[in-house]
């Protein structure tokens, strides 16, 4: 189906040709006063010099040819020159017709789908989940799913950090604390354990520890470089080691993932490309895009009409180790080479913004992106405590996601058992699903390019801007539907009626506007235009309801049109709540 303001923009381009004008000047908006009208044209000011006519007598001329027409209710032409415009009820109840009985309520499909591959997530292993991560996988994940739902098909890639000095460190100090264990003994041949030698409340232990000893001590540190070196190059024990580390640390980080309702399709990470960076290298030596720079091999990424100083990309250090870059850059060639992606979208800090900047550049330039393909970056902001400054934990630590989870719930928990008498497990279960929605509503109600107040209150009301209002909402509609039906109501026989209020009217509106919401959502990737459109919709509806009595209507027709509206709402509600990520409980 087309959008709405496109086919209202059809009839009002029709009514200016046939006045005599440009056709081109009938383009309609949504209102920016809506306490006059529900939609405007501005064609009539825009063609007055063209016509050497004041503005008003074209918006005259437009607004004759529209009597009678069967989109607008009423087209007011406004001194000096507006189009104020109103739909008809009739036309209004058709097109959400139309969206009803239309798959994806009318939302057309591309002729071509994009093949998109979305990096995100990007936790580290080995080292617990903190709420640094939280965002990009609130973010990827609704990114992704808005992108399916538009058509486009998306592969999502946590890209695991799991190859650099990190790993090292952890093998260093293992080694300190069990120097008996066979993995360290070079001359052992046979089969190693299947039981990793540590658990994971260990092994996020250790990381710490050793992260803070290879900063005091260079032996240390420079043992640590060695392993990452020895485990790089292949040396079985370290292999065999590393191996256990991400087992152990993946299923961790898959329970927590879960817990957040984020998915992945791929678990691949910066270890997988490794054996691929030798003839990328090559090959960039060959096409003549490197040079020897202090010992270490660039790229030069700088281009003319840079104002701000871009330096080159490092390819490998003097010692020929990788780096952070290397990989990134072998795995955009590895997802070129496996998936040919028309797009890849990383969903990263926007504080790496500047390092992609070069990456994506280099990239081009020694041609391991093909000229189509898109390489973006959503770079998104910092989330804070109330005091403004990034979020940390009472004590001045960086906070686990887990614990920040677990406190939500408790909140969560808390405020359900003070509104009424709920057995236990039910009261956990619904205060985890609501809570996920105040996490991340809040999160993605912002633009993701901005930081913002991490704001547990706030973000936990049922009032307002936020998850639990949303969720609250739904929950009322559904319970309307369910109070007819046990009334002996038939709900599949319910039928749209033209509205006969202006709350009514204002929600049919609201709801009217999915497809260009969806559209523009994707093609800006932005999970904020749906929160705001959910936002809107849930203030029509209880605005409605306040001034409603749906149940107790007598006229039946009336109240069956009623029940379709909701059926509706609730389905558009449940559809884009699911492209945010999250669901709603039955009763709250
Ligand atoms: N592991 C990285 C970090 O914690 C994020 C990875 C982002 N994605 C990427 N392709 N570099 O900073």
């Amino acid at each position: 189906m087309k959008k709405i303001l496109e086919v209202i923009s059809e009839e009002m381009k029709k009514a200016f040709q046939s006045a005599g004008y440009d056709g081109e000047l009938g383009k309609v908006t949504a209102s920016n006063r809506p306490d006059l009208c529900e939609y405007q044209c501005n064609g009539a000011m825009a063609g007055a010099k063209r016509y050497k006519k004041a503005p008003m007598m074209i918006a005259q001329d437009v607004a004759k040819e529209l009597e009678g027409s069967g989109v607008f209710e009423e087209v007011g032409a406004v001194p000096p020159g507006f189009l104020n415009l109103k739909i008809s009820p009739e036309f209004l109840k058709e097109y959400l017709d139309g969206m009803s009985k239309s798959d994806k309520f009318g939302l057309e499909m591309p002729e071509k789908a994009k093949r998109i591959m979305l990096d995100y997530g990007g936790p580290n292993v080995a080292k617990p989940l903190h709420v640094g991560h939280l965002r990009s996988a609130i973010i990827g994940e609704s990114v992704k799913r808005i992108a399916r739902y538009a058509g486009h098909e998306v592969i999502g890639d946590i890209h695991l950090g799991d190859w650099g000095l990190q790993m090292g460190l952890i093998i260093t100090e293992l080694q300190e604390r069990k120097p008996e264990l066979v993995y360290f003994d070079d001359s052992f041949t046979g089969e190693y354990p299947e039981e990793a030698p540590f658990t994971i409340a260990e092994l996020e232990e250790i990381y710490p520890t050793a992260s803070g000893k290879s900063k005091e001590d260079s032996a240390y540190k420079e043992k640590a470089m060695d392993a990452t070196f020895k485990l790089q190059n292949g040396v079985r024990g370290y292999r065999a080691l590393w191996n256990h580390i991400i087992r152990v640390s993946v299923a961790d980080l898959k329970k927590n993932y879960d817990k957040l309702n984020v998915e992945f399709d791929l678990w691949k990470g910066e270890s997988d490309v490794h054996d691929l960076i030798p003839q990328m290298v090559e090959e960039m030596k060959a096409g003549g895009h490197t040079y020897i720079s202090e010992g270490a091999l660039v790229v030069d990424v700088k281009e003319e009409t840079d104002t701000k100083e871009i330096p080159p990309c490092m390819i490998l250090k003097s010692d020929g180790a990788s780096l952070y870059n290397t990989t990134d850059l072998a795995t955009i060639k590895e997802r070129m080479e496996k998936y040919h992606p028309d797009e890849i979208i990383y969903v990263v800090d926007k504080r790496q913004e500047l390092y992609f900047e070069q990456v994506f550049r280099c990239a081009r330039k020694t041609g391991l992106v093909s000229p189509e393909t898109k390489l973006k970056f959503l770079g998104f902001g910092t989330m804070n405590g109330k005091d403004g400054k990034p979020f940390k934990t009472r004590e001045g630590g960086v906070m686990r996601l887990e614990y920040l989870i677990n406190e939500i719930n408790e909140v969560m928990y808390g405020k359900i058992i003070q509104n009424r008498s709920v057995p236990e497990e039910e009261a956990r279960q619904t205060a985890q699903v609501v809570a996920l929605s105040a996490v991340k509503y809040g999160d993605l109600s912002n633009q993701a390019s901005k930081d913002y107040i991490f704001d547990i209150e706030r973000f936990t009301s049922s009032e307002g801007d936020t998850g639990p209002y949303i969720l609250y909402t739904l929950v009322r509609i559904k319970s309307i539907l369910s109070k007819y039906k046990e009334a002996g109501g038939r709900l599949e026989a319910a039928a749209l009626r033209p509205a006969c209020s202006e709350p009514e009217k204002a929600l049919m509106l609201e709801l009217a506007g999915f497809i260009g919401m969806i559209e523009n959502a994707y093609e800006e990737i932005a999970p904020h235009k749906v929160c705001a459109y959910i936002y809107d919709i849930a203030n029509a509806f209880n605005r409605f309801y306040h001034e409603t009595k749906i149940l107790a209507e007598e006229d039946e027709a009336k109240k069956e049109g009623w029940i379709a509206l909701l059926l509706l709402a609730k389905d558009i509600l449940e559809t884009c709540i699911d492209l945010l990520g999250f669901s709603a409980p039955e009763r709250m």
